[in-house]
This record gives C-alpha cells, structure tokens and sequence, in this order.
C-alpha cells in the first residue's frame, strides 16, 4: 500500500553534513520526497511534537537535543513506506541496529539516534501536519 511517513534528520546527523548521505538511502531504496524543509525547533515545538512520550524519563533530555540545532523534516512516499523507513533507519537503540543501517552507520546513542521515522499511520497523521501544510506536499 501507498503510504506517506514523516521524518527527522535529527540535529546530529545535520551536524555531521550527513543530510544527503542519509536522504540517498531512502531515494536508493525506493522512496520518494515528497516534502522537504531545514529548520531549528524552539524546547515548546520539540515538547509538542514528543508529546506521546511526555511522561517519560528521556522527555526533557531528548527535546533538548532535538531543539538543539537545525533538523531537517520530509515527508516520504512508496510502498510501505512507514515499515520501510523504519527498516532502513535501525532500531532505536544503535547498539542494536543491524549492519547498513542509518542508525548503525551514524547513531551516537539511544539519544542521538541520527533519524526520526513515524512509528504507525497514526503517528504519521499527526507528525505530517505538524510540520506541513497539505500544499507542500506534493
Ligand atoms: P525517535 O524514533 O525519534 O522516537 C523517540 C526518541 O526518543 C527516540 O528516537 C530517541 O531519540 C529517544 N529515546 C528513546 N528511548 C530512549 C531512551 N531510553 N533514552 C534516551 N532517549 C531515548
């Protein structure tokens, strides 16, 4: 099925100079842009985007990071694309991933993880519109 899924490259990754090293493994892999956009969070945009993960121990720490500095958001289109995504990015922790994953390649930690992926449709109905509008999405 079609899908459309938000992602982050996260602040340090952007960082790192890695934004087209890490979109090249999503196009490779037969994703499409669909949007995409540079920005920096203030802490209150990285709380409201986060907000699931309010009552966890990680929340002050990670919006921190993720208000840190320039990030770079798109929305990525194909088959499968949430599943996908989330394949090619590794498992959160990167001391878990498997090899030639982003996050195996370029995580620093379960923190600085390098990318963000929506983790279910549901998810992706809310981080989408969080960052665009329905007519930078093309
Ligand atoms: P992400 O896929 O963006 O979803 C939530 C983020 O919280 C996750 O990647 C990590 O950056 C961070 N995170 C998840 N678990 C932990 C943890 N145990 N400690 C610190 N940060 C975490």
């Amino acid at each position: 099925m079609i899908e459309k899924t938000l992602v982050i490259i996260k602040p340090d990754a952007v960082g790192k100079n890695l934004i087209g090293e890490i979109i090249a493994r999503f196009e490779k892999n037969g994703l499409r842009v669909a949007a995409l956009k540079k920005i920096k969070m203030s802490k209150e945009e990285a709380k409201g985007f986060y907000i699931v993960h309010k009552d966890r121990p990680f929340y002050d720490s990670l919006t921190d990071f993720m208000s840190e500095g320039p990030i770079v958001v798109m929305v990525l289109e194909g088959d499968d694309a949430i599943s996908k995504v989330r394949k090619i990015m590794g498992a959160t922790n990167p001391a878990q991933a498997e090899e030639g994953t982003i996050r195996k390649d370029f995580a620093e930690n379960i923190e600085r993880n390098a990318v963000h992926g929506s983790d279910s449709p549901q998810s992706a109905q809310y981080e989408i519109p969080y960052f665009f509008s329905t007519l930078e999405i093309l």
